[in-house]
């Protein structure tokens, strides 16, 4: 199997599982065989100026993603321009903290520079899609043994909307864009993890039920046509409010796996907008959610990594986009605002030991 293969195995292990290690003998075989690494979207603002956040991960995880640092727009000030200046920080903090880092991400609709719009034909944007793919692979080849190579190309609802969600590189390269970028990237570092990321693949109904048909079509589809593809990655914005779906996550799963392609968490967070106010209770009902989800997950099949989008409740995207409407802050995230671990790292810890 791809995913298992001794090299790419080795190539993503990265350190610090050491949370295996603490448990008895008896626990120790089955335990390591469940252990899922954990890592943290970092930002690099609340990075550079805020020590407890640095300690925190130092603390904390396996592996470091740069949160917007590797997208499009922090790259690419200018055509023809690469400025891994910024990027290159936490990559590097990770790497000499031991942790292992995971890249995102390589083609997307979303944070593009400016510059982006003066291309106008399918041939310049399939020239600069191959161009971006293969100078920044390269330049981390080694260093970012993991990338997010497409992330949400399928459409938000897609019984309303069509299959693929319209953005520049749909428009210019139809769906093509996604096979271009899975190609170079695979080129560019044979031996990376590729992954298709995407949301609103975990929960009842129709329309999650329909994305999780039409990204299973798109692996098959790269699959038939022998271009690499090794995992899909479920972001995981997890709304309370919402029914996870077990049964759905299962079959899901077992088709990617059929298919030899694993599964992690890419993106996960709790959106508690409409959770009752009162502290200890919301936080009791995140945790038992994110509980939900992470056992429907693991029980389909092994989970290759969970990352969650942040690591404390001081600094999330969430509130910019599911604010509450009693105006308390949003607590979205493993640790509170002052760094103290909550029931969702407690979860978390669990699966990161083997125990979950
Ligand atoms: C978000 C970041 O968290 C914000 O800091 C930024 O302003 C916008 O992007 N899905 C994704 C991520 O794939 O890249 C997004 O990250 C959140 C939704």
């Amino acid at each position: 199997m791809h995913s298992s293969q001794p090299s790419r195995r080795a190539a993503l292990a990265g350190l610090g599982a050491g949370a295996a290690a603490t448990l008895l003998p008896s626990q120790d075989a089955q335990a390591q065989r469940n252990a899922i690494r954990y890592g943290v979207a970092a930002m690099k603002e609340n990075f550079n100026e805020d020590p407890l956040y640095r300690d925190a991960l130092v603390k904390y995880c396996d592996i470091i993603v740069p949160m917007n640092d590797l997208k499009w727009e922090a790259l690419r000030p200018a055509r023809g321009q690469f400025n891994y200046t910024d990027a290159d920080r936490t990559i590097q903090f990770a790497q000499s903290n031991g942790k292992s880092v995971r890249g995102h991400t390589l083609c997307w609709y979303n944070a593009l520079p400016n510059w982006v719009k003066s291309i106008t034909t399918a041939r310049e944007a399939e020239a600069e899609l191959r161009n971006h793919i293969e100078q920044v692979v390269d330049n981390y080849r080694g260093k970012i043994p993991s990338w997010d190579v497409v992330n949400e190309a399928i459409s938000h609802d897609t019984a309303k909307q069509g299959v693929w969600r319209n953005t520049f590189w749909q428009n210019l390269l139809g769906e093509r864009h996604i096979e271009i970028a899975f190609a170079t990237a695979a080129k560019a570092d044979p031996k990376a993890q590729l992954v298709y990321n995407d949301y609103d693949l975990e929960n009842t109904g129709e329309r999650e039920s329909l994305r999780r048909q039409h990204t299973l079509a798109l692996v098959r589809r790269l699959k038939d046509k022998n271009i690499p593809i090794h995992a899909v990655g479920f972001q995981a914005h997890l709304y309370a409010e919402r029914t996870i779906d077990p049964d759905g996550i299962a079959r899901f799963v077992k088709d990617l796996r059929a298919l030899d392609v694993a599964v992690l968490v890419t993106e996960l967070d709790l959106i508690d907008w409409r959770l009752p106010a009162a502290t200890a209770e919301r936080d009791a009902t995140a945790a038992r959610h994110v509980k939900t989800f992470l056992s429907a997950l693991s029980d389909a099949g092994p989970v290759d990594s969970i990352i969650t989008w942040g690591i404390t409740d001081r600094y999330s995207w969430i509130p910019e986009h599911f604010k509450r409407r009693d105006g308390l802050p949003n607590r979205p995230l493993p640790l509170d605002e002052n760094y103290k671990p909550k029931p969702f790292m407690d979860v978390i810890s669990k699966f990161r030991a083997g125990l979950g």
